[in-house]
């Protein structure tokens, strides 16, 4: 491969700005005040100086692909698919994913690449056979790296895995993604003035470039009565996604079947979108409606949203995060019964891929009080992140390499 070719030049440097500064950005806890001060200059400085073309072209794909060639394609294959035949190659366990397959390449973001290919595979909890090159490339040329392994799929309709993120514990989610969640809810003095405990799994798996299915199953304990409580089937779709200004809007429905009692059914049709607040913070927002088919003036509409705080580019860590919630109800005659309630939660990366995460969080009522607060918990695993207990600690290499 000599030349990159036009097409994958235009992707690379169709997004100045936003591929490499968030690379840039992701790099290292420097990239965050880097980030928050540099990037206006920065982007400032670079835009008068030297114009956008010319700034476009320092994001140097040819050096990127040459760098490449040299220190990568003899485990990952000079196209990005490794070569079975060639000798490195054999020895390595587990071997290296695809990285010109889209699906894989568009799920994985441009930072957690950043951080494998500087600090290598093992503190990042995958196989140490995957060299750390921070010392034979700066960040600059590690950046230009990533955003050359970003063309190698060409051009495809899969959403960008940097709008990925964390999961909220009442937003409904804009991402689609694999995994299987345990959801748990305790909520103080609901209905009847007992305690409730609701436990639910849930399972997401997507489709094609931009479909996604989940289904979920929800048991709920009443005082001393436990009882199946809740079927949900649901899809979504990515609408619209734009990593330039780091945004993403999904939209889906959930069909809702009650299993006890006299068996409700609900739909419940939402828009949710993901939306990057500089580098350390991300927002997400949903607005979903639960419309009973038989009774439409029992339903609602719920607006939520959610603040997360990134303070470290590392998957393993202690994300703050502060969700509001509001739902009006559609009973004529209560229209001003705006029901307000605050959430603040710590989600919390446990394995060093940080593809096994937990979420905890207290909902306080904010007007409407007819419980006392709801706790939430939940264990979530991305499980094409590898299995569940896979990526906890530091990878263990099978070969030696002449890299380590
Ligand atoms: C000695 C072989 C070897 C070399 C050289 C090597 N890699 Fe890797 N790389 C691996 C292996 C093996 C993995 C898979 C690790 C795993 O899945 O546990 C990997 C994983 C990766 C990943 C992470 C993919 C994911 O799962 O998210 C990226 C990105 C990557 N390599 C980029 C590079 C780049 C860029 C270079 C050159 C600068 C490079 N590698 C050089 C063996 C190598």
């Amino acid at each position: 491969m000599g030349v990159l070719e036009p097409a994958a030049m235009k992707i690379a440097a169709g997004r100045p700005g936003t591929l490499l500064g968030k690379i840039l950005v992701r790099s290292g806890p420097h990239g965050f005040w880097w980030m928050r001060f540099g990037q206006t200059a920065f982007g400032l400085a670079v835009g008068l100086l030297t114009g956008f073309e010319a700034w476009a072209t320092r994001v140097d794909l040819q050096r990127a692909q040459h760098h490449y060639q040299t220190a990568c394609a003899v485990c990952h294959g000079p196209t990005g698919r490794y070569d079975p035949t060639l000798p490195g190659v054999k020895t390595l366990d587990p071997k290296p994913a695809d990285l010109s397959d889209p699906l894989f390449n568009s799920r994985e973001p441009a930072g957690d690449w950043f951080m494998v290919i500087k600090h290598g595979g093992a503190p990042m909890g995958f196989s140490a056979s995957m060299p750390a090159f921070r010392d034979a490339f700066t960040d600059a040329e590690i950046a230009e790296l990533v955003a050359y392994l970003k063309t190698l799929p060409g051009p495809h309709r899969y959403p960008p895995g940097e709008l990925n993120y964390f999961r909220p514990l009442r937003t409904k989610k804009a991402w689609l993604e694999d995994e299987v969640v345990l959801l748990s809810r305790f909520a103080r003095h609901d209905r009847n003035g007992d305690d409730v405990v609701t436990t639910a799994l849930e399972f997401g798996k997507r489709w094609l470039a931009r479909w996604q299915t989940e289904l979920k199953l929800a048991q709920e304990f009443e005082g001393a009565h436990g009882d199946w409580d809740e079927f949900e089937a649901g899809v979504k779709y990515a609408l619209y996604d734009n990593l330039e200004h780091t945004f993403l809007l999904s939209g889906g429905t959930d069909l809702a079947f009650a299993l006890r009692g006299d068996a409700r059914m609900e739909f419940i049709p939402y828009l949710a979108a993901a939306k990057g607040l500089g580098e350390a913070f991300t927002l997400q927002a949903s607005v979903k409606s639960h419309l009973p088919p038989e009774d439409a003036s029992a339903g609602d509409v719920e607006l939520a949203a959610m603040v997360h705080w990134l303070p470290t580019p590392w998957p393993r860590g202690i994300f703050p995060g502060v969700e509001l919630t509001a739902t009006a109800p559609f009973e004529p005659g209560n229209r001003d019964a705006l029901r307000w309630t605050v959430v603040p939660q710590l989600n919390f990366g446990l394995s060093r891929r940080g593809h096994v995460r937990a979420a905890a969080g207290v909902e306080v009522p904010l007007n409407d009080r007819t419980y006392d607060f709801r706790l939430h918990f939940y264990l979530l695993w991305d499980f094409a992140d590898g299995m569940f207990w896979e990526g906890w600690r530091r990878g263990r290499s099978l070969v030696h390499t002449e890299y380590e």
